[in-house]
């Protein structure tokens, strides 16, 4: 496969022996957003249904999350394991494009990663940004690979917040503009979270403009909840959501 844009119903061949073994750890994670679909509509309205949780102000409701959560962690384990059964399997491919997902491993990694990231940022990051996060957390950072090209890549922390809650944090992610809707996205958080659940995390957060539906889309659809809204977060003015995944 050339670097052309992938057609409508190209697929792409998950290469990772890792795979299937993912599954498991992932059935333990809190994830109500494959409950109840109807979170597709608009993102920014207030007292919708989000996520299979009540929000307000585009935000979570704290109050009413808790027996939210109570009831449908009970009916979740199922239904998770079907959604990532089908996310591995609309991964597959008729067409011979593999995409391998590596771990970090080498600074001669840095530039493929910062090139990709780069392109998508409203705000650049110097290069101490990378390497405070890749060198501090180098298994927290994946990429995913085409024919030796990054086509995707994802860069995390994990450390104490509150001095109690082991914190898993999304610091970036992007996907090759050609190579997106094609699950990659998806597949990077879910390794990256597979790792923080490894090393014994809490919760996983990440910010996100409020008008990104795609990032929006893709965490909804692994369980996360948007916690808070902050207002004028970037400096082109956008408000972020912060979206955040309950391991326990
Ligand atoms: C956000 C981003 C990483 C998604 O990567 P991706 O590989 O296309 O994501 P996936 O293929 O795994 O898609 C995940 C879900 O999001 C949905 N989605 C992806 N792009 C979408 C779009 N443009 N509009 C609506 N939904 C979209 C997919 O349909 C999929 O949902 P589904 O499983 O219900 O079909 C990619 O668009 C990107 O790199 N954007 C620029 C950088 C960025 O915004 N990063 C996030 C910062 S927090």
């Amino acid at each position: 496969m050339d670097n052309n844009k992938l057609e409508s119903g190209d697929k792409i061949l998950i290469n990772d022996k890792s795979d299937t073994s993912l599954i498991p750890d992932m059935t333990t994670l809190v994830i109500n957003s494959r409950l109840c679909p109807d979170n597709e509509n608009d993102h920014l309205n207030d007292s919708k249904i989000g996520n299979g949780l009540h929000q307000v102000n585009g935000v979570c409701d704290l109050s009413r999350k808790l027996s939210d959560n109570k009831e449908l962690v009970s009916q979740n384990l199922e239904c998770m394991t079907n959604h990532l059964n089908n996310l591995e399997a609309s991964c597959t491919a008729p067409r011979n494009i593999h995409i391998n997902y590596v771990s970090y491993t080498s600074e001669l990694q840095m530039p493929d990663i910062m090139k990709l990231i780069q392109k998508d940022l409203s705000e650049p990051y110097s290069i101490y940004t990378y390497r405070y996060f890749i060198h501090n957390w180098p298994k927290l950072c994946f990429l995913a690979m085409h024919d030796n090209k990054c086509v995707g890549a994802i860069v995390c922390k994990l450390d104490l917040h509150r001095k109690i809650i082991k914190r898993g944090y999304i610091a970036m992610l992007a996907v090759d503009f050609n190579y997106r809707k094609l699950g990659i996205g998806s597949n990077l958080v879910r390794r990256a979270i597979t790792a923080m659940i490894d090393d014994d995390a809490d919760e996983v957060v990440l910010e996100t403009e409020i008008t990104n539906r795609p990032a929006l889309t893709l965490y909804e659809n692994l369980g996360f909840v948007r916690d808070k809204r902050l207002f004028r977060y970037y400096l082109n003015g956008v408000d972020a959501l912060r979206l955040k995944l309950w391991l326990r």
